[in-house]
């Protein structure tokens, strides 16, 4: 069985564009791949959190992987802080990469550009993804399209690392989604949907009250040509509308363009508001569920095992190849 394996921050709500873009993938992946999913905690605090804040959003995303159906029985699900070795290995890993190729990378650059005062943490951000990787040797690392980047730049690093010791770390593939990659803002079609976003409107959230969420589909911007046609270019609101239909319906684009010829965009939109309401009132069911008792942590306890099985011994691989250790056994 191949392996796969991604992380997820807990900054911020969970939005549509997660649960389609990341979360709803890895549901459909994990009886074909032996999975990997972490929360990753670190990587959050590149950004200052509210501590309570961070708690509540991460207890909801691991409660929001299980909601969407990912199966803890099927799936190593942990927080990335739980496994010390992550921290140490991207250590290693960060003083094997050259400044320029972390300065390329467009997440860091899109930060400086702002002019704001960044921490540090934002930039050495691909070293720590790369020992995430590379600790659980996956054959394939499925990310939004932004992370792409990321993940070449540790096949990079993996490969160099390989070549100056010896063959140590499997070489990982990103894995992007066509459909679903990128959903847009439902105000702005041409921003991706983000839970950063200016205005809360263009922006479902996975817990959002379902009447609001059906409310923020209705209204979301189109065009005035009143064609439902897949045509990202011009036209980016129901193309992005048609591939959460899509996403959602399990129908393919062209068949929804059918079904819709002819019709106007308000009959769409009330459908699409009702598929996606459903699908919210169904993950938010089972979120109630899952956070009334201690079954989260104990999820969470026995994925920290298994995973710090894995990584304690790729560390003192490592550790070994490079000369860190001085013990002969
Ligand atoms: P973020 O919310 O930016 O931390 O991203 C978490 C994961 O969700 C990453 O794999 C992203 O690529 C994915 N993701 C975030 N926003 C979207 C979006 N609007 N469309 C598709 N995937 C997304
Ligand atoms: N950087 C990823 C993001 O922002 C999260 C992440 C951290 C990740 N470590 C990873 C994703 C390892 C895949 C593999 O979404």
């Amino acid at each position: 069985m191949k392996r796969m394996l991604s992380g997820i921050k807990p900054t911020g709500r969970v939005t549509l564009g997660n649960y389609i873009g990341a979360i709803k993938p890895f549901v459909s992946y994990q009886d074909e791949y032996e999975m990997y999913i972490f929360i990753a905690n670190l990587h959050s605090m590149t950004i200052y959190q509210e501590p309570k804040e961070l708690r509540q959003n991460t207890k909801d995303l691991i409660a929001l992987y299980i909601a969407a159906g990912l199966d803890p029985k099927k799936v190593t699900l942990f927080l990335q802080s739980d496994v010390l070795e992550h921290a140490q290995l991207g250590w290693y890993l960060g003083c094997m990469v050259n400044m320029g190729e972390l300065s390329r990378m467009t997440q860091y650059k899109d930060k400086v550009s702002k002019n704001e005062t960044i921490g540090a943490g934002i930039f050495n951000y691909p070293s720590l993804m790369n020992a995430d990787i590379l600790m659980y040797d996956p054959d394939y690392v499925p990310v939004g399209e932004d992370q792409k980047q990321h993940v070449e730049l540790c096949r990079d690093i993996a490969e160099r690392f390989n070549k100056r010791y010896s063959d140590t770390f499997k070489i990982p593939e990103p894995l992007v989604a066509k459909v679903g990659g990128r959903i847009m803002d439902l105000q702005n079609p041409t921003k991706k949907m983000s839970k950063s976003a200016e205005t809360s409107k263009g922006c479902i959230y996975i817990l959002d009250d379902i009447q609001v969420s059906k409310k923020k589909i209705k209204s979301a911007v189109t065009d005035s040509d009143g064609h439902i046609h897949y045509d990202p270019i011009n036209k980016p609101g129901i193309s992005n509308l048609l591939e959460i239909y899509s996403i959602l319906s399990n129908k393919p684009i062209k068949d929804i363009e059918k079904q819709y010829e002819g019709q106007g965009y308000g009959v769409f939109k009330n459908d699409l508001a009702e598929i996606v309401g459903q699908e919210l009132e169904k993950i938010q069911a089972r979120y109630r569920e899952i956070t009334s008792g201690s079954y989260l942590d104990d999820v969470l306890e026995e994925g920290a095992q298994k995973a710090r099985n894995i990584a304690r011994k790729k560390l003192a691989k490592v550790e070994r190849k490079i000369g860190i250790t001085i013990k002969k056994k």
